[in-house]
């Protein structure tokens, strides 16, 4: 802009700190105009219709519908609906989680917070943050039902950061672990792995259901056995919960490829020291390595959570069929996010290739905690804290 060019027009630039504007949900003409402006974001590995498509595909599945998801904007309280500019937008989606303290267990629901935007022209005026604030509190009651069993209180809320730790901090959202284990894609024909005595079996969407509710009962267990007086949270990983990465994933891989994997997962090892996993693929991108486009672990799971050979074997054979996926749908890499102690020795004694990496910038785990005040940031352990909770 030259020295001498006009100031902004005022009340296109309302300030942010303003009582006129107010955080509010979208109208249905609205969420398709926050999908156009974000759409340079989130939807290149898409055509634009298409993109438009999966978004309003995604507001009808499991975990998403009858209100699951809430579209927020930030707007002028004065103007009319469809015809106020969107200043600021996101998503939140409810999901039901699990609270421990001392092995006592409270049931709860959370709201992950997705898709935060600001379109260009608005960006570094404080409408983000203004939305976020407001955005935080509200959220802190928001969809409970006292009348609903474990849908009483919402204990915090969460997101996963892509612009670096610092942002979301400064609002309340605390940064959590976020390592993961990355592996290569590759063809398992071509390497030793198929001599292992052990195989692996692919789990499809009639093996989930059970495997979900039994992981469940499992965690359960485990944060009932908790006695160190940390605050332990969980989003609970249900069959609702992989539906809505798997319905995602079968109408982008639709539109790329023409056809959906039907390989949700892989499990093997015998009756009670089982592991199993279940995933998904996920495209930022074109098929190009720049996209990143990644094979993701949703959920990994040990039945008998021991460092031992057998579960390296039955691990093994689950990360042979995922890197076999992974190079058939044209994916970077394999990961799996905050693997245990355990988890990271039996990936050690398979002897596969792979690395430990730190995400400093994108998919930051992030927790904003609403319940007791005697519960620091400090004192919360997240379990479970993977990939499947991403929102
Ligand atoms: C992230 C986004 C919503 C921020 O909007 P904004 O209008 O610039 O934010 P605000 O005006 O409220 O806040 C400005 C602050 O955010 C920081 N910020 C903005 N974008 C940032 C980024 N990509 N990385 C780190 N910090 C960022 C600015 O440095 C500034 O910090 P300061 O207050 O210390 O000076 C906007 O840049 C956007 O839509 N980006 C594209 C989509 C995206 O990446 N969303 C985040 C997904 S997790």
């Amino acid at each position: 802009m030259g020295e001498n060019a006009p100031e902004e027009v005022p009340t296109d630039y309302p300030d942010s700190k303003s009582p006129s504007l107010h955080l509010t949900t979208a109208t249905e003409e609205e969420k398709v105009a926050t999908w156009n402006l974000n759409s340079v974001n989130w939807g290149t590995a898409l055509s634009l219709s298409d993109y438009l498509e999966r978004e309003s595909y995604l507001t009808t599945v499991p975990l998403a519908k009858d209100n699951g998801v809430t579209h927020w904007i930030l707007v002028s309280k004065d103007l009319p609906h469809n015809e106020r500019p969107i200043l600021a937008s996101c998503e939140s989606l409810c999901k039901p989680v699990l609270v421990s303290r001392n092995g006592i267990i409270t049931e709860g629901i959370t709201h992950g917070i997705g898709s935060v935007f600001s379109q260009p022209k608005y960006r570094g005026k404080g409408y983000a943050a203004r939305m976020l604030r407001e955005l935080g509190r509200i959220l802190k009651s928001w969809q409970i039902d006292s009348s609903v069993s474990g849908r009483e209180a919402v204990p915090f809320s969460i997101l996963y950061s892509d612009i670096g730790p610092k942002y979301y901090a400064k609002f309340g959202w605390e940064v959590h672990p976020s390592s993961h284990i990355a592996l290569p894609p590759i063809s398992s024909k071509s390497s030793s792995s198929s001599s292992s005595s052990n195989s692996g079996t692919p789990l499809t969407y009639a093996d989930i259901p059970s495997l979900c509710k039994l992981d469940e009962h499992l965690l359960r267990k485990r944060l009932a056995e908790t006695k160190d007086g940390k605050t332990h949270v969980a989003i609970l990983p249900t069959n609702d919960q992989m539906q809505w990465h798997h319905m995602r994933e079968d109408f982008v891989t639709k539109k790329i490829f023409g056809k959906s994997p039907t390989i949700k997962g892989a499990i093997a090892g015998p009756e009670g020291k089982r592991v199993w996993a279940i995933w998904t693929r996920a495209f930022y991108g074109p098929l190009k390595p720049e996209s990143g486009n990644t094979f993701h672990i949703l959920r990994l799971v040990l039945e008998d959570e021991t460092d031992n050979e057998q579960n390296a074997e039955s691990l093994k054979s689950i990360l042979d069929i995922a890197q076999e996926e992974a190079k058939e749908w044209q994916l970077n890499e394999v990961e799996m996010w905050n693997p245990s102690e355990v988890v990271r020795s039996l990936v050690r004694r398979t002897e596969l290739e792979h690395k430990v990496e730190h995400r400093e910038e994108e998919s930051i785990p992030s927790l904003m905690w609403y319940g007791d005040e005697e519960t620091k940031a400090g004192d919360i352990w997240w379990v479970a804290n993977e990939k499947y909770g991403w929102c």
